[in-house]
């Protein structure tokens, strides 16, 4: 007896979006192009997740490891961060967008802090979620994640998952990476367990609500088994 056909819907996606300084420089743009044209990209995705089952959908904006770029780098990414939340909350709240920020985000220059803060109590009821990783790291969430929960006495998958930054979205179950790399680069470590994988050679500047229905249309086929058979 066949099982009943059922077609997947991912509620959870989150995006390494890579390659923003490769598309600069083959446009012979200063980096800070590539990074503005990726907020651009972030953008019109955002605009397009009304029309797809995404619930939520986690974007890894700066690691715990993009310190280590060069200072101008930093502050073009922190003024574009600026930019981004003042121009475009707004239409978080018209659409209904809920912003979610993951990572040690706290300890950014206190205006952002301060942005962050207001952003995230005029959203707070939206329906689907936008989850912006600032400062974030995977490793790091789950050592704190682990520290609480042995505080609290009980150490176990669920209560660690329960302390996670991610403990109140939906399990992720796909994961995309742009720009042809191949790897985790600390995120979402602990949720990206049973996720499907998608590597696209696409630069993020590029990445399009096409390629995103795409991607979607790619999980849909995939056979989950979670371990079974
Ligand atoms: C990787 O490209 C991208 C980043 C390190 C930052 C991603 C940030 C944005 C898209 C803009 C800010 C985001 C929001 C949500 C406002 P890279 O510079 O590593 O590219 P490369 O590998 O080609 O050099």
């Amino acid at each position: 007896m066949s099982k009943p056909e059922k077609t997947q819907e991912a509620r959870h996606v989150a995006i390494i979006m890579d390659g923003n300084g490769r598309w600069a420089k083959r446009k012979h743009l200063p980096r800070v192009m590539g990074h503005r044209k990726g907020v651009e990209a972030v953008r019109e995705l955002v605009r397009s997740l009304k029309d797809t089952p995404v619930e939520c959908l986690t974007l890894y904006a700066f690691s715990s490891e993009n310190w280590k770029r060069p200072e101008d780098e930093v502050d073009d990414l922190m003024n574009l961060m600026r930019k981004f939340i003042k121009s475009d909350l707004p239409e978080f709240i018209a659409n209904d967008v809920r912003l979610k920020i993951i990572g040690d985000w706290q300890s950014l220059a206190s205006d952002i802090v301060e942005m962050l803060e207001d952003a995230l109590a005029k959203t707070a009821h939206g329906s689907r979620t936008l989850a912006v990783a600032l400062n974030y790291g995977g490793q790091a969430e789950i050592a704190q994640a682990a520290a609480k929960a042995a505080a609290a006495g009980e150490v176990t998958e669920r209560s660690i998952a329960a302390n996670l930054y991610t403990a109140d979205l939906p399990p992720l179950d796909l994961l995309i990476r742009t720009s042809g790399e191949v790897r985790l680069s600390n995120f979402l470590l602990w949720q990206a367990a049973y996720a499907e994988m998608i590597f696209t050679e696409v630069l993020w500047p590029d990445f399009t609500p096409e390629h995103l229905q795409d991607a979607l249309d790619q999980f849909a086929g995939r056979e989950r088994r979670f371990g079974g058979r």
